[in-house]
């Protein structure tokens, strides 16, 4: 067996810190269940800015064409705020995104029970969510053209951005989201403004269309976005599968984060349609970002990165045991009580560091032998 090919890009801020602890993990399931990973690492965002004037080299990108999935840490961090917006460090990832296809983002909210507390929510609000948000995620306004600041006539400037779904956008990411209701609880809320954006009534049509044509068997409803924000806070479990467009997928995302104890706590899958490989193009990366507050620090949590490489052993590569084994050992090291700051309320415990916390998971890992 040639094995499976990783792209490493570990790229800025926290990224390193917490990719390093998701190679350990590689390098146990390598060792002690004998799955083949080989890993290549490269450079991506501002650490690619630095090396070569780009937040994404061709090379990089070829190899990440060639790898049957990308393991991604961060991209970006205050030094390049002033760049143009081209060279920006989130410009690689965007570039990433849209080049390899992967319009379906799968960012799940889980609250494990250890974290139930942790929540800014109340316990009895959170314990035992699991809602799984599917963003489109190579559209709408985050790619629409025209685009630009240009001078008004007025003296001043404008900054334009559009909003643009095709029914081939929508349905195929809408198909997404059918697909995986049928394997959780059979329930699909679909989220858009209808009420403002004609994006937005096309979205729901083509959404109903393919729910009345292709899966009459999953139930179908539709809430406009900002009170489908507010019913996510106030009982987000009356959700299974929410789907929605690029840009409130990405705020209801990170919403969605804090129900679930913290932002360090959640993964994402970035997928595209199936290939020629058999199996998806795919992005594995943590939805919090670089965080360069706490960067080269140690505190870091590294379980979003290492469950989204959880994510990556069941979409790409069918492991979905492995994958489960994965998740109880981070579930049992939260559970043990070792937590790294963003998870610490308790006044006169040590935090663990972010290689503590990777310390902790290996020894459930093996334990689970
Ligand atoms: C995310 C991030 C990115 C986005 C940034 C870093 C470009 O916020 O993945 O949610 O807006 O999509
Ligand atoms: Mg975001």
């Amino acid at each position: 067996m040639a094995g499976y090919r990783l792209l490493m890009l570990p790229g800025d801020g926290i990224g390193p810190e917490v990719m390093a602890e998701v190679a350990r993990v590689i390098g146990w399931f390598r060792e002690s269940r004998g799955i083949e990973f080989t890993i290549t690492e490269d450079l991506i965002g501002g650490a690619a800015y630095d090396a070569h004037g780009t937040p994404l080299h061709d090379d990089t990108l070829q190899r990440a064409r060639e790898a049957d999935a990308i393991l991604l840490g961060a991209a970006g961090a205050p030094a390049y705020d002033k760049l143009d917006f081209s060279v920006k460090p989130e410009r690689g990832l965007l570039k990433l995104r849209k080049e390899l296809d992967l319009y379906a983002n799968l960012r799940p909210a889980i609250c494990f029970d250890a974290l139930a507390d942790f929540s800014s929510l109340k316990r009895e609000v959170v314990a035992g969510l699991d809602v799984m948000i599917v963003r489109e995620l190579t559209s709408g306004v985050y790619f629409g053209e025209p685009r630009g600041i240009s001078p008004d006539n007025e003296g001043g400037r404008v900054g334009v951005n559009t909003q643009r779904y095709t029914t081939h956008e929508i349905r195929r990411v809408a198909r997404t989201a059918f697909e995986l209701a049928r394997r959780r609880s059979g329930r699909v809320c679909s989220m858009e403004k209808a009420n403002v954006m004609e994006s937005g009534v096309l979205w729901r049509e083509e959404v109903q269309w393919v729910g009345d044509n292709e899966y009459p068997d999953i139930e179908l409803s539709h809430m406009y976005a900002d009170a489908g924000a507010m019913q996510l806070v106030r009982w987000p479990r009356q959700f299974d599968v929410i789907v929605t467009d690029n840009l409130f997928g990405d705020i209801l995302s990170d919403a969605a984060a804090m129900l679930s104890g913290s932002l360090g706590m959640l993964p994402s899958a970035s997928l595209g349609a199936p290939g020629e490989k058999g199996r998806p193009n795919a992005l594995y990366e943590p939805v919090h970002g670089s965080a360069p507050d706490i960067t080269g620090q140690g505190k870091a949590n590294p379980c979003a990165s290492i469950l989204s490489f959880a994510m990556a052993l069941r979409y790409s590569f069918d492991l979905g045991e492995e994958a489960d084994r994965l998740e109880a050992a981070v579930e049992n090291t939260l559970a043990d009580g070792v937590r790294t700051p963003d998870l610490l309320q308790t006044e006169g415990v040590q935090p663990a560091t972010t290689a503590e916390m990777g310390d902790a998971i290996l020894a459930h890992l093996q334990q689970s032998l």
